[in-house]
């Protein structure tokens, strides 16, 4: 038996996910201001040691030997800084990035005019490379393998099929969802980089550099408030920094401390731990309705009339990192931390719970 310690609605309203303050996408109105705060070189990038480390060993060494870079393929939650790293890796080499995604490149006449634009060394970033066409995708494993692309010169019956050549170039690729990659792509790429949520010390090391390039005035107690509502990720970090600087600005003398921060993200609907509604009402549909699970997805995401795709990318990675969920063979299932966290009383079946260290395992 479980008992309400507070009324919290079953489901709760539906959020629109673009809505969300903690949507760990990016939002259209926020692209530009979020892209002035990236880090440009490897010394303002923050966090990923292990990631890093590799990184800049491997691009020092290209640089300096003229030869061209591996192609690296980078998967991780959105926000968590991948296309940033593109930038990055770009920059150290003294390389011109291009910029394309997976949706983008529909079909094959796009992907070849990209290939044949390249020069040698250039960096080709591919985001959301687990969402190319199989066409596409097969066409694109000769360039990576050899840098040869097929292609056709004339028009209809006179057409003919030639082969290529294309400079040595770099394919950095990105994904939200490794597990869709097809495993010839996966294979064709010399490394993959899981990048994984921030630790506490980091997003404050992220929330006081943005404040500084924003001109804003914060104290540490601020910082720390900021931090640990950010879900590890550091383009809510950014965001929440903006709302906040709002509420300082309206109520304030537009500085921000502790006590602000905690109560204009309480009014954003933020919890204590980066939890909004929707990962609230996540919660609350397994804790309550289905009894704590195990559930499928499927049943949640009808009960949250939410799709299936937003929970398992961006709702279930975080709760399972903190532990407040796990998974089951049968399901997912609400941990003892997951029902207290709700306020609710754990049944004697729910797992233990904390860090499951299991963000990995959705991909
Ligand atoms: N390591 C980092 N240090 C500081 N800021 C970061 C870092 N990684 C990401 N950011 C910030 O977070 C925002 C989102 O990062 P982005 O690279 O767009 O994420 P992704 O491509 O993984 O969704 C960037 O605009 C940048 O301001
Ligand atoms: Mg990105």
């Amino acid at each position: 038996m479980t008992r309400k310690k507070h009324t919290e609605p079953a489901v709760a309203e539906r959020v629109e996910f673009d809505e969300r303050a903690v949507a760990a996408r990016e939002l259209s109105t926020e692209k530009a201001w979020q892209a002035s705060l990236r880090p440009k070189t490897f010394e303002e990038y923050i966090g990923q040691k292990e990631v890093m480390d590799n990184l800049r060993i491997a691009v020092t060494a290209a640089r300096e030997k003229g030869r061209t870079l591996d192609h690296f393929l980078f998967a991780g939650p959105p926000g968590l800084g991948k296309t940033t790293l593109a930038h990055v890796i770009a920059e150290e080499l003294g390389a011109t990035l291009h910029i394309s995604s997976g949706p983008a490149i529909d079909h094959f006449g796009r992907l070849a005019s990209l290939l044949t634009s390249l020069a040698e060394n250039d960096v080709l970033f591919i985001d959301e490379i687990h969402r190319l066409t199989p066409i596409v995708e097969e066409n694109l494993y000769p360039a990576m393998e050899d840098f040869k692309v097929d292609t056709f010169i004339g028009e209809g019956p006179h057409a003919k099929a030639v082969t290529m050549q294309l400079p040595r170039f770099t394919l950095l690729g990105a994904t939200t969802r490794m597990g869709m990659l097809s495993a010839p792509l996966r294979d064709r790429f010399g490394f993959h980089w899981q990048l994984r949520y921030y630790e506490q010390a980091d997003m404050e090391s992220i929330v006081r550099r943005s404040a500084g390039l924003l001109g804003l005035p914060i104290d540490e107690r601020g910082v720390t408030e900021i931090a640990r509502r950010s879900r590890g990720t550091p383009r809510i970090a950014n965001r929440l920094l903006r709302r906040v600087r709002d509420f300082a600005d309206v109520e304030h003398d537009g500085s921000i401390n502790g006590v602000l921060a905690a109560s204009a993200l309480d009014r954003l609907a933020v919890d204590h731990v980066g939890l909004d509604t929707l990962d609230r009402a996540y919660l609350s549909v397994i804790c309550e309705r289905f009894d704590g699970g195990p559930v499928g997805i499927e049943a949640i995401a009808a009960s949250l009339s939410e799709e299936r795709g937003t929970l398992e990318e961006v709702v279930e990675p975080f709760l399972l990192q903190i532990g407040l969920i796990a998974r089951s063979p049968r399901g997912r299932v609400a941990t003892a931390a997951g029902f207290q966290h709700m306020g609710l009383v754990p049944p004697p079946k729910a797992p233990s719970g904390g860090s499951t260290g299991g963000q990995g395992r959705l991909f």
